[in-house]
């Protein structure tokens, strides 16, 4: 019976040594930890359970049956994240540079299923080069199981994918099905093909951080919702994210304590906005004192920064938040922030989370970069999102509401369950200028007219109360009062119920 229980351990021990100690030196030479020590980081401690480790790969080409490692270059099961199931695998860099043979995707196929039947999320920890050369086909066929999966996992149960390495191929194509991607700074790189196929092909020198590295995807090609110093912090960052979330779109979102009080008037709001109409200020600042304890998870931060969006709680629930940022281009909606914020507000209505819209927009950007780049197709992803999203809507306009972009933000046509404004906002088709400049162009050479016009523009217009007398704003609220108004609405609104008409899904403009 001993040697039985010791032929486990030694087994065990070679699986848990992955390509070796050589290549395990090498990648925390590089700055990355091992496939094990990440899910050991990432979960709950002593959490972890272990699925498949003696798994081998089954090729025989170009020598392979010489070369067969213990767990085929992938770590997979499941753990607790703050108490909450989840299932994980992590790729192993150190075996065939984690890339995927038709045993490997067996093992990932394995915890997607369990983590569809049983509704948790699931975590993918990347750091591989795609599919293995040297399984071809078999290899390819496994990919697309894996994506199949992913596809139908999509707005059933989260999907985070955390990129930790060089990833190739199926390794980002994976991820960019899942909810979330997030990577860590000088030591991951997303890309198609990698530098040495694109200068084959293309003849294009180019390194792996300019091709893929976590810079270009958070900044340039928003495939990235964040990026993290290092290994350690990546997966801090994640576990946070997973406190927001519900396990599942017919799960709860989950509560956590609040102890900050939703009664208490926050003065500070009421001087938030400048005297001086085209002055920006800082909308985080507004949401950081609406969300409890002013914890906000924010997603692409550094991606048309010009809205913001992120996850917060009230009263102990998770809400999402967006918001116009008056810093950044006025707070104006082009095709990159369109694009963000629709992709944001859809997650939330998958996942029956509340969205509190925060709007100060002078419209949509202008311009011929803007239509020739679809302005007109990605502004459409955003109204459509926010149109047919069923969750509880709350919207607080704080200033301009103009245009187009007064529709797209969560309104009041759109389903919105509560409409409130400040009494600084101001609600019109646009600002003064270019509307008297329209209306009145008879009258453009005579200064003191056109001025005569303004005036009367800005005092029937720039204020809340000509969509107040209509039922379109709600109540004009006092902004120190913003996150008790908006922490009592929640609560109200805690049973809504409404749905859409059946069908066997939307044609959302993509
Ligand atoms: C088999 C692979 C591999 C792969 C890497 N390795 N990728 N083995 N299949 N796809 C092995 C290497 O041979 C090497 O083994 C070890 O992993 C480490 O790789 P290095 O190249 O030394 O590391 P690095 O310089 O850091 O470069 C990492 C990399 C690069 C950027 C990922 O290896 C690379 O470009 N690999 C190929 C990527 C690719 O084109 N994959 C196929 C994609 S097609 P040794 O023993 O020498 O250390 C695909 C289809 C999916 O995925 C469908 C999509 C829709």
């Amino acid at each position: 019976m001993k040697d039985i229980l010791e032929e486990l351990e030694r087994r065990r021990k070679i699986a848990r040594l992955g390509g070796g100690q050589v290549r395990i030196d090498a990648q925390h030479q590089r700055g990355k930890l091992t496939a094990r020590e990440r899910i050991d980081l990432f979960l709950d401690e002593g959490s972890f359970e272990e699925f498949d480790m003696f798994v081998e790969h089954r090729s025989t080409d170009f020598g392979m049956d010489k070369s067969r490692i213990a767990g085929d270059g992938v770590v997979t099961g499941w753990g607790t994240v703050n108490g909450r199931t989840v299932f994980v695998f992590a790729k192993d860099f150190t075996v065939f540079g984690g890339s995927l043979s038709e045993a490997h995707a067996e093992k990932i196929i394995k915890v997607q299923d369990m983590a569809l039947k049983n509704r948790a999320p699931i975590i993918g920890i990347y750091d591989a080069g795609g599919a293995r050369i040297q399984e071809g086909v078999a290899a390819l066929g496994g990919y697309a199981e894996v994506f199949q999966r992913n596809v139908l996992a999509s707005g059933v149960i989260p999907q985070i994918s955390v990129i930790m390495g060089p990833c190739a191929g199926g390794d980002v194509y994976s991820p960019a099905m899942t909810d979330f991607i997030f990577m860590v700074r000088d030591t991951s790189y997303m890309f198609v093909t990698g530098p040495d196929v694109v200068k084959t092909v293309t003849n294009e020198t180019v390194t792996s951080e300019e091709l893929g590295g976590a810079s270009v995807h958070t900044t340039r090609s928003s495939i990235a919702d964040g990026a993290y110093d290092n290994d350690v912090d990546t997966l801090l960052q994640v576990r946070r994210l997973i406190d927001f979330l519900p396990q599942s779109n017919t799960s709860p979102v989950p509560e956590i304590e609040s102890y900050q009080s939703a009664t208490d008037a926050d003065n500070s709001l009421d001087t938030l906005i400048p005297a001086n109409a085209n002055k920006p200020y800082d909308i985080k600042e507004l949401i950081q004192k609406v969300a409890d304890e002013g914890d906000f998870f924010e997603i692409q931060a550094s991606f048309a920064k010009n809205i913001v969006c992120g996850f917060g709680r009230i009263e102990g629930s998770t809400v999402g938040f967006v918001a116009n940022q008056p810093m950044v281009l006025a707070g104006v909606l082009d095709s990159d922030a369109s694009r963000k914020a629709a992709r944001f507000v859809r997650f939330c209505d998958c996942f029956n989370i509340p969205i509190v819209t925060f709007v100060d927009v002078p419209g949509f950007l202008p311009g011929t970069a803007q239509e020739y780049g679809g302005l007109i197709k990605h502004g459409a992803k955003l109204l459509f999102a926010y149109a047919e999203a069923t969750v509880p809507k709350l919207t607080v306009i704080t200033r301009k509401a103009f245009g187009g972009a007064y529709d797209v933000m969560a309104s009041k046509h759109l389903r919105g369950d509560l409409n409130y404004a400040w009494p600084t906002a101001q609600i019109a088709v646009m600002g003064a200028k270019g509307a008297v400049e329209i209306i009145f162009r008879k009258d453009i050479a005579d200064p003191e007219k056109i001025a005569a016009h303004t005036k009367m523009y800005e005092d029937r217009f720039l204020s809340p109360f000509v969509a107040a007398e209509r039922g379109y704003i709600d109540e004009v609220i006092m902004p120190h009062s913003t996150r008790r108004r908006l922490a009592r609405g929640l609560k109200m609104l805690r049973n809504k119920d409404l749905s859409n008409p059946w069908k066997k899904h939307d044609n959302i403009p993509l």
